[in-house]
């Protein structure tokens, strides 16, 4: 059994979800909810692969190893049914990174890149500040959960000539986990108009029965060749720290251009604790995420129970995949600064400002949910205490 429920004080360990909050907010004694880390350990595995490391004593530069490659692609297949060739395999030293790279690779300097609205904030990021046009596509919501809007992508990529579309598959922060065929549809429409899909894949390990994960480019057999694959063990295993990402790139010309660019930016050396880690975690990983998704699943449970019976004015998207939910705050009627500094001076709780997912983000809020139990309850309670 793993210990889930064990909290471990992370307060002066230089960590960015404890420790920066303090000179965000000018306070002490906040509770983090916010950036996508677990309060969680490691698997021991991982943790022992990593020690065998430093205990050789010398840490020299070191290239991917065969084994590393073997347990990625058994992953991809195991878990996603995903044949990957060995030479389709990238390295980067982060997703955030390869979406940068990517953006240089495949657009030019003026170029249109569509991104959905929500959506996790460096998409917008990186395209902005590579000097690209920046396009939203905003989601609609039905049944409770997000849907992407076809035709209005149709005519954002008419209008704006869009060269280059950024997929989040799960969907950060709504929890979407796309279905096979809302893939395909979005996957044709991208080829009807020669947009070049980047699916950011990261959160693809992190899915609650009965939803299924579908790699975008094993939709069809022709969207490999419109797309590139970013994922990463790091977010499953809580190994963000240790900086290493996948990019899967089956076409060989959308391969060679994206590799020119990681060349041209120094950027095709990862760090020996990447490589470790992230095979360690693939190799002995499956139970460990097992029971990881179990507690998660029980701690979205104890959110929507205590919203309910609590807090029923903040609604919350219930999530399909990742350990993140989007509440919507809206029923306050308050101004996203207003609403910030109630949660954080008067709840003292820390979570993602949802206008920071995008203008449609406004009202919203981001909990990230993978703590224990017991700081889950805790943070529940400020919330609810932030409106009283
Ligand atoms: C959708 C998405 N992509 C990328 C990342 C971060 O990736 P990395 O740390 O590898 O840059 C996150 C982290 O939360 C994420 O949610």
């Amino acid at each position: 059994m793993v210990e889930f429920d064990k909290v471990y004080d992370r307060r002066n360990t230089n960590c960015a979800k404890w420790d920066s909050i303090k000179d965000t907010y000018g306070e002490d004694g906040l509770l983090p909810l916010w950036v996508a880390d677990m309060d969680f350990k490691a698997n021991k595995p991982v943790l022992d692969a990593l020690k065998k490391t430093i205990d050789q004593g010398i840490l020299g530069y070191s290239p991917a190893p065969d084994s590393l490659y073997q347990a990625i692609q058994s992953w991809q297949q195991r878990h996603h049914d995903y044949s990957i060739s060995k030479e389709a395999i990238l390295f980067n030293s982060g997703v955030v990174p390869s979406l940068a790279l990517a953006v240089q690779a495949f657009t030019q300097p003026g170029e249109a890149v569509l991104i959905h609205d929500p959506v996790y904030p460096p998409f917008a990021k990186v395209v902005e500040q590579n000097n690209r046009k920046l396009v939203r596509s905003t989601l609609d919501v039905a049944d409770g959960h997000f849907v992407m809007n076809l035709d209005d992508m149709e005519k954002q990529i008419l209008n704006e000539n869009i060269r280059l579309f950024i997929l989040c598959n799960p969907h950060n922060p709504g929890g979407r986990v796309w279905t096979a065929a809302e893939l395909e549809a979005v996957g044709k429409l991208c080829a009807k108009y020669d947009v070049l899909v980047v699916s950011d894949e990261i959160h693809q390990d992190l899915i609650f029965a009965p939803h299924q994960f579908t790699t975008f480019a094993n939709v069809h057999s022709s969207f490999k060749d419109f797309s590139i694959t970013l994922t990463a063990a790091t977010k499953t295993f809580n190994l963000a720290g240790i900086k290493n990402s996948m990019v899967f790139i089956e076409n060989s010309e959308l391969r060679k251009k994206f590799v020119t660019i990681q060349q041209q930016n120094a950027q095709d050396e990862i760090n020996i604790f990447g490589y470790v880690g992230t095979e360690a975690a693939y190799e002995h990983g499956d139970d460990w995420l097992k029971e990881l998704l179990a507690y998660l699943k029980e701690n979205i449970d104890t959110v929507a129970d205590f919203l309910k019976h609590e807090l029923p004015q903040v609604k919350m998207m219930r999530p399909e995949g990742t350990y993140l939910i989007w509440l919507d705050f809206s029923a306050f009627d308050l101004s996203d600064a207003k609403l910030q500094k109630q949660l954080v001076h008067k709840g003292k709780v820390v979570l993602n400002a949802g206008i920071t997912f995008g203008p449609h983000g406004s009202q919203h809020m981001r909990l990230n949910v993978a703590c224990p139990k017991e700081t889950l309850l805790e943070g529940l309670r400020r919330i609810k205490y932030a409106f009283e």
